[in-house]
């Protein structure tokens, strides 16, 4: 596995060459570290943050502050994969100037290498202006959650030819205002393989078939660590909550039982103190 720090002319020459792109979402020190150790490509510190991490029902309540903060956490963990910081809802839809100042704090003062946002046609004046600033930007596109309710639920999109088409302008334009790749999100895989053709950038796809250049899943999802919902896309490559409760429930029982701490887990007084404490004991 090569250890060079991962960059955005070698994702290029993946999609080139014809090599399956990785990516991963990670939100803290100890699980970015896992995944880069793991030679994932690039790491999303995804707004999912919001449901997987801080307990909220969809991804619009987090804030760019719980984005940096998180976002710091996972830089200082990675060595080797892209660190793409996910601006949150709100945070680039205003104004040109909120979004270039926003994309500029994840690499600013969080670390990251680059930044994602949601949306086609409709945010083509906001990338131009974060990639003039000299921050890459990532697309994603199809189902993006944080237009969800817009959307009519966390549902497939461009199942007819009409939404497929406006999905596939959508995709055209946003290459043009310059992203160097493009998430795409649950979309059927035919439109997935066209997309994938039509433009020059690395598409990465979570729920979009086989024919995109990478795939990225939310790493709770795949370790099995989120179990509100399971997206039917979301191949589980271990159920960990279930180890996790088996391994807190023994804890408990060891504790009630006095069975935990053993010597093994505990500091043995020397003979001399406990002599002194003993005399100390019964003179008090
Ligand atoms: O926030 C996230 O985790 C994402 C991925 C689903 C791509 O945007």
């Amino acid at each position: 596995m090569k250890s060079s720090k991962v960059t955005i002319p070698a994702l290029l020459e993946k999609k080139q060459k014809g090599e399956p792109i990785t990516m991963l979402t990670a939100y803290d020190f100890p699980m970015a570290k896992q995944i880069d150790d793991a030679g994932v490509d690039i790491i999303l510190v995804g707004d999912s943050l919001a449901m997987v991490i801080l307990g909220y029902d969809s991804t619009l309540p987090v804030t760019m502050e719980d984005m940096i903060h998180h976002s710091k956490a996972v830089s200082k963990a990675v060595k080797r994969a892209l660190i793409i910081g996910d601006m949150p809802f709100m945070s680039y839809q205003v104004s040109i100037e909120k979004a270039v100042e926003n994309a500029g704090r994840f690499l600013k003062e969080a670390g990251c290498d680059a930044v994602k946002l949601e949306g086609g046609k409709n945010v083509v004046d906001k990338i131009k202006a974060i990639v003039n600033a000299g921050i890459p930007v990532m697309g994603h596109i199809g189902l993006t959650p944080q237009s969800a309710t817009a959307l009519g639920g966390y549902k497939v999109q461009g199942k007819d030819l009409e939404s497929a088409k406006a999905l596939i302008e959508d995709a055209i334009s946003i290459c043009k205002a310059g992203v160097f790749s493009i998430v795409l999100e649950c979309v059927p895989d035919e439109l997935a393989r066209i997309i994938t053709q039509k433009v020059n950038v690395p598409t990465i796809g979570i729920g979009a078939g086989p024919y995109c250049d990478g795939q990225v899943l939310v790493t709770n999802d795949l370790l099995g660590l989120y179990e509100k919902f399971i997206p039917s896309f979301v191949k589980r490559y271990i159920n960990l909550a279930p180890e996790i409760k088996k391994a807190l429930a023994s804890y408990v029982n060891e504790v009630k039982e006095k069975k935990f701490p053993s010597e093994q887990y505990s500091f043995k007084a020397s003979k001399e103190l406990v002599n002194a404490l003993k005399e100390w004991e019964s003179q008090n």
